[in-house]
């Protein structure tokens, strides 16, 4: 892979390879303590971020690499107007990859088009999170033994929780899983990944309540509720404080379930719920580090590619707002199959 925009540009070769380093790293990480000595990693975050920016800043410490960025735009040329074509095509040339999340949806695939090292997707808008994806994969292995035959219960923000996105698209690549997908009518996951579950022939469910459908499951995925992605604060409301995860609902669940979070979470788990010890998600973040170790020591060793500039594909114009090829001029238009490629939305004619 030359860029992680998605898991679909991971093949499964290569996602075992990624979990057998993961893994050796996890089991003595000093190993791997010079192995990307040299090197040198920007992380541009333009969205808030705990776990994947610091994960992915140690991550690249404990290779030996080094790190630059920025947190926030406020430091940066952005607030003068600075379009990503731009800050990409100069960043790229001060370091050996690039880890970025920005708010909209395609950032990170409008970025590999102008970037020379490999891009990595920290998330992009409400759209994808590779990399907490393999963290989840990682996790699930290490907990569960392997990636096949699981009743998967996902349940919250399915609309706009990106996690929830990159998840199912991995995990249906792997045979046998079963989906239930838990969220209100509102919330419910949207039009593209619903598309891409029946075009795979995925077995999946959407329900509205945990409470049934807890007792059949391997691994329940909770989600917080996206504040920030709602139009107003009264519509979050609307959303808020319907799922959540206490004692009484784990006591209907399975002595092996696995419950699993990207974090952060807000009100959607008990504290009392999270001693119960079938909750991993610290665990997980954990992973997450590792999994990001054994990433970057693949992208590190990657030989600089020169980019052309990128040609335009198909007619038409997006009309997601929220979709970088709508809020930046500067893009080719990348469109097939009636469809957006940077936001993977229906083009409407
Ligand atoms: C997630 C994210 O940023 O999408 N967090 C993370 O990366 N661990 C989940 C979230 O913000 O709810």
């Amino acid at each position: 892979m030359q860029h992680l925009i998605d898991f679909d540009q991971v093949t499964l070769a290569e996602w075992d390879m990624l979990l057998d380093r993961a893994t050796a790293i996890r089991k003595d990480p000093a190993v791997y303590a010079e192995s990307c000595r040299g090197k040198l990693v920007a992380t541009l975050f333009y969205e808030p971020s705990t776990r994947t920016q610091l994960s992915f800043q140690s991550a690249t410490l404990r290779l030996g690499a080094q790190v630059v960025g920025f947190s926030g735009t406020s430091g940066s040329s952005v607030t003068k107007g600075e379009n990503l074509r731009d800050t990409i095509r100069t960043v790229s040339n001060y370091v050996d990859a690039i880890v970025m999340r920005n708010p909209m949806e395609g950032a990170a695939l409008a970025a590999s088009l102008f970037s020379e090292v490999p891009v990595v997707n920290a998330g992009d808008g409400g759209h994808f999170h590779p990399t907490q994806t393999l963290t989840d994969l990682f996790t699930i292995s290490l907990e569960k033994g392997n990636l096949t035959g699981l009743t998967v219960g996902i349940c919250g923000d399915l609309l706009n929780g990106r996690t929830v996105h990159s998840l199912l698209k991995a995990l249906i690549r792997f045979p046998g899983n079963r989906f239930i997908l838990i969220s209100t009518k509102t919330l419910r996951i949207p039009d593209y990944i619903r598309n891409i579950l029946t075009a795979a022939e995925a077995d999946f469910t959407e329900v509205e309540a945990l409470e049934g459908v807890i007792a059949q499951l391997d691994l329940l995925y909770m989600t917080r509720i996206q504040r920030e992605r709602f139009e107003s604060e009264e519509a979050y409301r609307r959303e808020s404080g319907i799922y959540v995860l206490d004692s009484a609902k784990l006591a209907l669940a399975r002595e092996d379930l696995l419950v699993l979070h990207p974090l952060p979470k807000v009100d959607e788990i008990t504290q009392e719920a999270d001693e119960d010890p079938r909750c991993r998600y610290f665990e997980q973040a954990r992973n997450g580090m590792y999994i990001r170790m054994a990433l970057l020591y693949e992208l590190l060793h990657h030989e600089r590619v020169k980019q052309g500039f990128p040609k335009s594909r198909g007619e038409g114009r997006c009309t997601n707002p929220r979709c970088v090829s709508v809020q930046e001029s500067s893009l080719p238009t990348l469109i097939e199959g009636g469809r957006c490629l940077y936001c993977d939305k229906e083009i409407k004619q």
